[in-house]
């Protein structure tokens, strides 16, 4: 079933005030998400928070077989986090890492991830390999095959989809190539989750995170994380508490079986049953429909874009995506994004689909370093982009 766009947009409050192009920043909520979110906390200030949490137990346990559910995963698989970063870096802090050892990533990896990916190579003795983009901008197979061969690889981390740069990885076919060498696969795919189906056993990732807030249209301040149940065990959390593990004998500790070994105990219940409700949005649009809607949107955008004098879309990869870039010769990302939101229409300045996402990795300079990112989400209207072109033009 298509989008029923009338219907989502009443359900959105704020298609009203604005029209917003920044859901790879944070989505608007859906009216029902945000009832969610303040209606609990309602009930924290009516009756207290514990109690509110054990009022809402069933439906606090339910946020794990939503985000199951989302994602092809068992509930046991998932950890809910605050954010994505926190939520990836909890894994990857707990993979055990020998000297000497390698890890591969790709040229558009997140700029956190890439900084954490650092310490843990200094703190370890690893090496890190940045895999070449192909001729599309998209994580060169060949290479990362290259790379598998030559052994001795502790992990391939990898982005979905890039922050700025319109493209989706070919994520499966490398889960494939790194399951065939029996190399750990993270995938971060807080840029994917929401505007696409996601499946953890077709991906072929052990690892996965995802946000709340960008495409799920979930609150903000929350995340999630999957873990494989056959990698779970290996891996020991950087980090522990009363949550995570019990006391063991006189000096020990046994750590929890499930992926909540990655959760620390204070959360906010409100936030986890806002993002509950985000993914059961989600999974009654149906995450087919809304990426067809997604990616319509985004190629009438660049269409539209490219017939404007002067403005030059950046955007690379052979799958794209809801995230549209671009540049405008003769004017500063940030101009014209201060420009469009005197006209309430929500944009954002990212670094260029040429350099990586926090320029961390150096690239060749075939592209502006900012760009502006506009990013579509299925409740846009073709209407809002023809507003948002002619503004430009
Ligand atoms: C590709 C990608 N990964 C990870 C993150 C980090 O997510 P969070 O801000 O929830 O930690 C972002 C946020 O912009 C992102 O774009």
């Amino acid at each position: 079933m298509p989008i029923d766009v009338k219907a989502v947009r009443s359900q959105t409050r704020g298609v009203l005030n604005v029209a917003h192009f920044n859901n790879a920043g944070s989505s608007l909520m859906s009216r029902p998400v945000a009832d969610t979110v303040t209606g609990h906390l309602r009930r924290e200030e009516e009756i207290g928070g514990y109690e509110a949490a054990e009022e809402a137990a069933d439906r606090l346990e339910n946020v794990y077989s939503s985000v199951a559910r989302l994602i092809g995963a068992q509930p046991n698989e998932v950890a809910l986090a605050e954010n994505g970063s926190r939520a990836w870096a909890a894994a990857v802090y707990s993979f055990p890492f020998l000297p000497r050892m390698r890890l591969l990533i790709g040229r558009t990896e997140y700029g956190g991830n890439v900084i954490a990916l650092r310490q843990l190579a200094q703190r370890n003795y690893l090496q890190i390999v940045v895999l070449d983009d192909d001729p599309h901008g998209q994580v060169d197979v060949e290479h990362l095959q290259a790379e598998l061969e030559r052994g001795n690889v502790a992990m391939v981390a990898l982005t979905h989809v890039p922050m700025a740069n319109g493209l989706v990885n070919p994520a499966a076919e490398i889960g494939r190539r790194c399951r065939a060498a029996g190399v750990p696969f993270v995938l971060d795919a807080c840029q994917s989750v929401g505007q696409m189906p996601l499946d953890v056993q077709a991906l072929g990732c052990d690892v996965l995170a995802g946000t709340g807030r960008k495409f799920l249209r979930g609150p903000r301040g929350t995340a999630f994380l999957y873990v494989r149940a056959s990698v779970l065990e290996r891996l020991e959390p950087a980090m522990l508490d009363g949550h995570s593990a019990v006391p063991a004998g006189t000096e020990g500790f046994e750590v929890r079986g499930d992926a909540r070994r990655f959760e620390s105990w204070e959360s906010s219940a409100a936030g986890r049953l806002g993002l509950g409700r985000a993914v059961d949005y989600a999974l009654a649009l149906g995450l087919d429909a809304v990426q067809d809607r997604v990616a319509g949107l985004a190629e009438q955008l660049r269409r539209e874009l490219a017939a404007v004098p002067g403005v030059a879309v950046h955007d690379r990869g052979i799958t794209r995506c809801g995230i549209v870039t671009f540049s405008v010769a003769g004017r500063e990302p940030g101009s014209i994004r201060s420009r469009l939101a005197d006209h309430r229409i929500n944009v954002s300045v990212a670094p260029g689909p040429f350099t990586d996402a926090h320029a961390v990795l150096s690239q060749t300079a075939q592209g502006p370093d900012m760009v502006v990112r506009a990013s579509v989400h299925y409740y846009n209207t073709e209407a809002e982009i023809r507003r948002l072109v002619g503004l430009l033009r």
